[in-house]
């Protein structure tokens, strides 16, 4: 089992923000979580890596119980990808310091790199076909190579466990599409991290999500196969609204039913 929760309930002054959410990840699954703005999907995510606690409810990520191990340790197996990494990275650093700070968990790296921390990085890019990124300076690069590039930052310290919170918010098509790639390719590394991906939009689950999380206003709306939850009944019932849904290259595209 990768992830185990049980009954957790997370309260915010006053506020309930997450309610009763039971949820399994076992390994060999990718999970893709939906939700609206506001539905709890970060801070589910913050619990899962320790960086919140519950106020009730139990968390166990690979067998080991929070509250009973080291959250370090379980930590250092889970990389996490969001958009207020970005933020802190210096603009005028070269993309494989950027990536070589995943491996010695600092945000930037300003040694020369060894020629085997040079080697793995080149190594990682080439495996997602984005070489023409290597020794970039970060703020000459795409929205979408900068997220490809802290994508990259996360797998070279090979994580079990791989958190992307939102990565696509703010992508132009092109963009989106880059990064969407490169997730779907990490999901057929044969050793790769069991994949967590949030988002809002129900067309970047990509075909590689074998199972959805539909979280409303902090509770388990549904959880189980995607494609016996991407469908029109479900997404209506979810999102509270008629919905068409429409398969597109192996991916679902919903829109609202104005009929
Ligand atoms: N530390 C906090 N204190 C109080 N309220 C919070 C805190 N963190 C998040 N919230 C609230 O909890 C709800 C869920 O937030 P969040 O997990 O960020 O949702 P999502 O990621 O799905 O947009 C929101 O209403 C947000 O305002
Ligand atoms: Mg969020």
């Amino acid at each position: 089992m990768i992830i185990e929760m049980k009954k957790i309930n997370f309260q915010r002054k006053g506020r309930s923000i997450l309610r009763n959410l039971s949820w399994n990840v076992k390994k060999g699954e990718h999970w893709a979580i939906v939700g609206l703005n506001g539905s709890g999907k970060t801070t589910l995510l913050n619990l899962v890596n320790g960086y919140l606690w519950p106020t009730s409810g139990t968390i166990a990520v690979f067998g080991h119980q929070y509250g009973k191990v080291m959250i370090q340790e379980v930590r250092q197996r889970i990389g996490w990808v969001s958009s207020s990494l970005q933020l802190r990275l210096p603009e005028e650093l070269t993309t494989e310091k950027i990536i070589i700070g995943g491996k010695y968990g600092t945000i930037g790296y300003y040694d020369e790199l060894s020629p085997s921390d040079e080697e793995d990085v080149l190594q990682l890019l080439q495996l997602f076909r984005c070489k023409d990124l290597f020794r970039r300076t970060y703020q000459t690069l795409s929205q979408g190579e900068r997220q490809n590039v802290l994508i990259a930052r996360a797998l070279i310290a090979e994580p079990e466990l791989l958190i992307l919170d939102e990565p696509c918010t703010g992508l132009d098509l092109i963009s989106r599409e880059q990064v969407l790639a490169m997730i779907q390719q990490i999901a057929l590394q044969r050793r790769g991290p069991t994949l967590i991906y949030v988002t809002h939009h129900i067309e970047e689950i990509l075909p590689c999500f074998t199972h959805t999380l539909l979280l409303r206003e902090g509770e388990v709306f549904q959880a189980g196969k995607t494609e016996e939850l991407l469908t029109p009944q479900q997404l209506s019932a979810f999102f509270q609204v008629p919905i068409v849904v429409q398969p597109m290259g192996q991916r679902q595209w919903v829109a609202l039913d104005k009929k």
